[in-house]
């Protein structure tokens, strides 16, 4: 039995990684920022700690005695410098772990991390002396739920841009509803499920390599009209499209989306790098081992989402 920490609350990786690790019979803490997740966090067997991850102090408290520990930082798309929130909870974190001396620890990264220079903070932790794994998952499938808007064609942005990128066929048939981005159309994509990410992470855990080691995370390849099929017929949409956007296109959407330049200018560089087909590359040039959970699963509860919205 060891005692493990992991972050990110009940998130999409942290809920079923708890879980997991709980019915394996380890002593688990989850970190949430929020006191009402307490009573939920006991419910699954785990005790809540409730702090901050970029309160360093409280980080070393709850790190002290754990033999492991599962990092993430979580996205934040109200701070307007990305780049530098990620140092500043990442120094946190590293700061904490110095002190508490954890032996194991697993970071949660990303498949464009070394893409995007300015917000990978992988190497930051190289400095610590403890056996490190850094977890390079591809692209989630939880990420559709943020477009259960536009695959409504609801409101009357939905509307506008079904208009614009299915023309008036949209508006005859009725047939409204699509899904964008600057990556999409034919481009072949990993699409990852957290619960293989949590299953891979909590293999990790109960690992001490030592050296760091760099571990890929997928779940199945297609390409993005093929997902958009998937997600499609799940939710009576058979017709819907994936529309492939230009970088200035999806940064004018973001930006009137308020989403601040700095962060916005990100995501479009991140998925520029999956549209030129180079996180492509670093994903086969590693050649993971595909993950359980398929697209065609996740659709069944997204489509229960989807309805309940
Ligand atoms: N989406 C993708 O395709 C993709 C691809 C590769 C990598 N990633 C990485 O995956 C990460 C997201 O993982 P996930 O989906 O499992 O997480 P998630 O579902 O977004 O959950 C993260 C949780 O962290 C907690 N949190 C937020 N701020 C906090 C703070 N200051 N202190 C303590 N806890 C805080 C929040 O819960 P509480 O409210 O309870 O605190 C939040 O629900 C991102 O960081 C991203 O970089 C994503």
């Amino acid at each position: 039995m060891m005692k493990i920490i992991v972050t990110g609350s009940l998130g999409n990786i942290s809920k079923p990684l708890t879980e997991l690790l709980v019915a394996q019979g380890h002593s688990v803490t989850v970190i949430s920022s929020n006191p009402e997740k307490k009573a939920v966090i006991a419910q699954l067997g785990a005790t809540p700690a409730i702090g901050s991850i970029t309160d360093t102090p409280f980080l070393t408290e709850t790190f002290k005695g754990a033999d492991a520990l599962y990092v993430m930082i979580p996205l934040s798309f109200t701070e307007p410098d990305l780049g530098a929130y990620m140092r500043r909870a990442a120094g946190s974190y590293i700061q904490a772990l110095s002190e508490a001396k954890v032996k194991r620890v697993v970071v949660l990264s990303g498949w464009a991390a070394d893409l995007v220079k300015a917000e990978n903070v992988e190497h930051l932790f190289d400095r610590l002396d403890t056996s490190l794994t850094i977890m390079r998952p591809a692209s989630f499938y939880t990420n559709f739920y943020q477009s259960i808007d536009l695959i409504k064609g609801k409101g009357l942005m939905g509307k506008l841009l079904t208009l614009r990128y299915n023309g008036l066929w949209a508006l005859l048939t009725g047939k409204t509803g699509l899904l964008m981005g600057n990556y999409g159309g034919d481009d072949r994509i990993v699409f990852v499920s957290p619960i293989d990410i949590a299953n891979a992470v909590a293999e990790e855990l109960l690992l001490l390599p030592e050296k760091k080691t760099i571990r890929y995370v997928g779940s199945e390849e297609m390409t993005c009209n093929e997902a958009a099929q998937i997600i499609g017929t799940a939710v009576g949409k058979p017709w819907l499209r994936w529309v492939l956007l230009t970088d200035e296109e999806m940064l004018r959407g973001l930006k009137m989306a308020k989403v601040p330049e700095k962060l916005a200018k990100t995501l479009v560089e991140m998925q520029a790098a999956t549209h030129s087909g180079k996180t492509m590359e670093n994903f086969h040039r590693a050649n993971p081992k595909m993950g359980k959970v398929k697209l065609r699963d996740f659709a069944k509860e997204f489509a229960k989402v989807y309805h309940q919205k």
